[in-house]
């Protein structure tokens, strides 16, 4: 494939990040209050936010790393991403990463987004088990990952050096019967 397919759901389309998207990703990354628990630093400026979307194709192209843009369905707005990094094909798994801009929380976007992501992975392109990796204190993440299924594995401590900081990390896993078993329709099929 030549980019990422258009994701549907009810309130969202993930889609290809373009040129136009430079700004809004500018605005999603700069913000201290997004990237607090983000594994980079705020973005400084334009131009960094449009070394990132180079930098999001040159992964794509690897096919390591695929990350969408989080659009509201009727504007076409981008106010985040959602992201399938670390892809292995071999073994079939990769980790999610997701962010909104934080005037697009509390609305339940990351949770429809994150969802609609893990259909595409789990569904399309048949990976096994979805990781992720954060920080225990960032409680919306912790909360959206476990409404959707994903365990607590295991805590590695002090393992992240970010800003000035260290901090613990705790890995969360899903597996794809986990997905399958909460579908609506599980308790019909087995
Ligand atoms: C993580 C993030 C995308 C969640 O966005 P959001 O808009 O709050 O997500 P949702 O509206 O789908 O809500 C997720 C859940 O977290 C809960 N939540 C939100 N803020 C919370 C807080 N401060 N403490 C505890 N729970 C919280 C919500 O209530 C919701 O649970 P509910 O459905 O039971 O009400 C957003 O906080 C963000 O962009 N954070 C910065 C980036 C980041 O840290 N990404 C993850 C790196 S691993």
């Amino acid at each position: 494939m030549d980019r990422l397919p258009t994701l549907a759901s009810e309130r969202l389309r993930l889609r290809w990040l373009e040129e136009r998207d430079v700004d809004p990703l500018h605005q999603i990354f700069a913000d201290p209050a997004v990237t607090r628990y983000w594994s980079a630093p705020p973005l400084a400026d334009l131009s960094a936010a449009r070394a990132l979307l180079q930098e999001i194709r040159d992964y794509f192209a690897r096919g390591t790393l695929y990350q969408w843009g989080i659009a509201l369905a009727d504007t076409d707005q981008v106010i985040g991403t959602v992201t399938l990094a670390w892809i292995d094909r071999e073994h079939r798994r990769a980790e999610v990463g997701f962010a909104l801009a934080a005037s697009a929380w509390g609305q339940g976007y990351a949770t429809e987004a994150v969802a609609r992501l893990i259909e595409y992975a789990f569904d399309d392109m048949e990976l096994h088990r979805l990781g992720a990796d954060l920080d225990p204190r960032n409680a919306p993440s912790l909360r959206l990952l476990e409404q959707l299924g994903f365990q607590r594995e295991g805590l590695l401590r002090e393992r992240y050096h970010l800003a000035g900081e260290i901090q613990d990390s705790l890995i969360m896993g899903l597996l794809r019967r986990e997905w399958a078993a909460r579908r609506p329709d599980a308790s019909r099929t087995e």
